[in-house]
């Protein structure tokens, strides 16, 4: 290199000159705030954000709850979640200049008076903090809260922009726990946000790795060939957790891993795995080819044979004795809520015609690990002799979405020696020894795209709809149809999941 000060070194170049994407003048609203979730991830995002110089200036934070708090308890309770749950070194200069900006609103939803405190605080800061009238509201509450809050919104005109401002909703999941009641969810939200407004949180869209599902397909030339019913014989996606549900009774009981996790994340990543090509990724192009190859997926029946549920009972997580699931405080011993749910999903089209695609999440399984595998048919013809592919099992693309982030392809090869010998080998691409750079939380990215109104990552109300189209049936089968299958903590689920894919003459990976 004869002019060093020419030189960039690749790995350090930032984001390849692009400018960064900063949010312009806008503040945000929580409810919920006390909540689980703002604790662990929102706060803590939020925090990292700013951090990273991606918030304007005079970025405001407002928390609504019914604590008692002051504005120094609630700057409190937020600087002991990111100082938990940040990302980013903690710099006092960037927390100061947060700080200023946040306001906690003590009241219920149905307290009309607190939401008139809560438009005359946002109006105050729109004309001492510059937030310029474009505010967030994000709904990290549960389901029936969703209602109240938005009619308050709009009764207190905090939900109507006037002339260049911005009003969004940023809704959490769960949305609904059927079709209908999505439906009617969507109704109210929508009687008061137009859609273009409405951000429908899915966190597995904030995920990079979920991401480079389009960018794996879409910017190569070697897996698209490949990618369809002519060389595919299956799709394995799995959502496996080792945590149990200690703590989260309240919001799981009665809800259960499919529509925790199924009809959610697995079907977005479905979605992404097997659509078209979008012409871009804008929005409207992006979300169009989802809902195209959600419309053609179905569940396979008959449900006793196609999927399985379970409730871990007591086991080992590696050298820890853990409880069962009625045995964690807050559940109903007699509880029927599934911890570990599989299904059998097809899609109707050309690309997919007779390619299972195979759902799976559970708690307390034996690692935590998301994958999503494509299992190849074996070649038509081997021109081997007997033996010597004994080893060799179909060749299959694993994209690791965590942890471990990375794809990894396994094909058969030769084992050196004299004699013709094929077994698997894997070859494996990995995030991190491929990239200097450290991936964005989800929750940052989607906090982000929110304030800057880009849409893409976030599932419309039809997509949110199609999901619980598809996982309804299923639903109401296993209502109909006695208690989930027991398996031992620390386990890959109970045995009718490993009997749902034997009858096809399948196994799932242990990954
Ligand atoms: C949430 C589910 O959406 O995703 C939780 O409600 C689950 O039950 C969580 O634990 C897992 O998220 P992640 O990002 O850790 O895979």
């Amino acid at each position: 290199m004869t002019d060093e000060a020419a030189w960039v070194n690749p790995l350090r170049q930032p984001e390849d000159k692009r400018l960064p994407r900063i949010a312009g003048p806008s503040g945000m609203v929580i409810f919920g705030v006390t909540g689980d979730l703002a604790r662990r991830k929102l706060l803590p995002a939020i925090y990292d954000l700013a951090n990273r110089g991606l918030l304007p200036a005079g970025f405001s934070l407002v928390g609504f709850g019914r604590r008692e708090w002051t504005k120094t308890d609630f700057e409190d309770y937020v600087r002991s979640a990111v100082e938990k749950g940040s990302r980013t070194r903690f710099n006092e200069n960037v927390w100061n200049r947060l700080a200023e900006g946040m306001h906690f609103v003590t009241g219920a939803f149905d307290d009309d008076e607190a939401f008139e405190k809560l438009a005359a605080l946002l109006a105050e800061m729109d004309a001492n903090r510059g937030t310029g009238g474009n505010w967030a509201f994000y709904l990290s509450v549960p389901p029936e809260y969703f209602s109240d809050v938005v009619h308050q919104l709009d009764r207190c005109g905090m939900a109507t922009p006037t002339g260049n401002q911005w009003r969004r909703v940023v809704i959490e999941k769960p949305f609904g726990h059927d079709l209908a009641s999505a439906k009617k969810l969507n109704e109210v939200v929508n009687h008061v946000f137009p859609e273009r407004s409405v951000f429908r949180i899915d966190h597995y869209l904030g995920k990079e790795t979920v991401q480079n599902i389009l960018a794996l397909r879409f910017a190569n030339q070697m897996f698209e060939p490949v990618w369809n019913a002519n060389y595919i014989d299956h799709v394995q996606i799995t959502m496996a957790e080792d945590i149990g549900l200690g703590g989260r009774a309240g919001y799981y009981d009665g809800i259960g891993a499919a529509r925790d996790v199924i009809q959610n994340h697995l079907i977005q990543l479905l979605a992404l795995v097997a659509m078209e090509e979008p012409t871009s990724f804008s929005p409207r192009r992006l979300r169009a080819e989802k809902l195209k190859v959600l419309r053609a997926t179905t569940p396979l029946e008959p449900f006793d044979e196609t999927t399985a549920r379970g409730q871990y009972t007591s086991g080992w997580q590696g050298s820890e004795k853990v409880i069962g699931l009625r045995e964690e405080e807050g559940f109903d011993p007699d509880s029927t809520t599934e911890t570990y749910a599989a299904c059998t999903l097809t899609i109707n089209s050309r690309r997919w015609a007779g390619v299972p695609f195979y759902l799976r999440t559970g708690k307390r399984l034996g690692r935590r690990v998301t994958e999503i595998a494509l299992v190849f048919k074996r070649p038509p013809f081997q021109p081997f002799a007997k033996g010597q592919t004994d080893l060799l099992t179909a060749n299959a693309v694993v994209l690791r979405i965590q942890p471990d982030e990375g794809v990894l392809m396994r094909f058969g090869s030769k084992v050196p020696g004299s004699t013709m010998e094929v077994r698997d080998v894997n070859m494996d691409f990995s995030y991190s020894e491929a990239f200097t750079e450290e991936s964005p939380e989800a929750y940052e990215r989607l906090i982000l795209d929110a304030l800057l109104d880009e849409s893409s990552l976030f599932p419309t109300n039809e997509e949110v709809e199609r999901s619980w189209e598809i996982l309804d049936p299923i639903l109401e089968h296993w209502a109909e149809n006695g208690r989930p299958d027991a398996y031992a903590a620390g386990t890959w689920g109970p045995e009718s999941a490993d009997a749902m894919l034997a009858r096809t003459g399948r196994h799932w990976r242990r990954p």
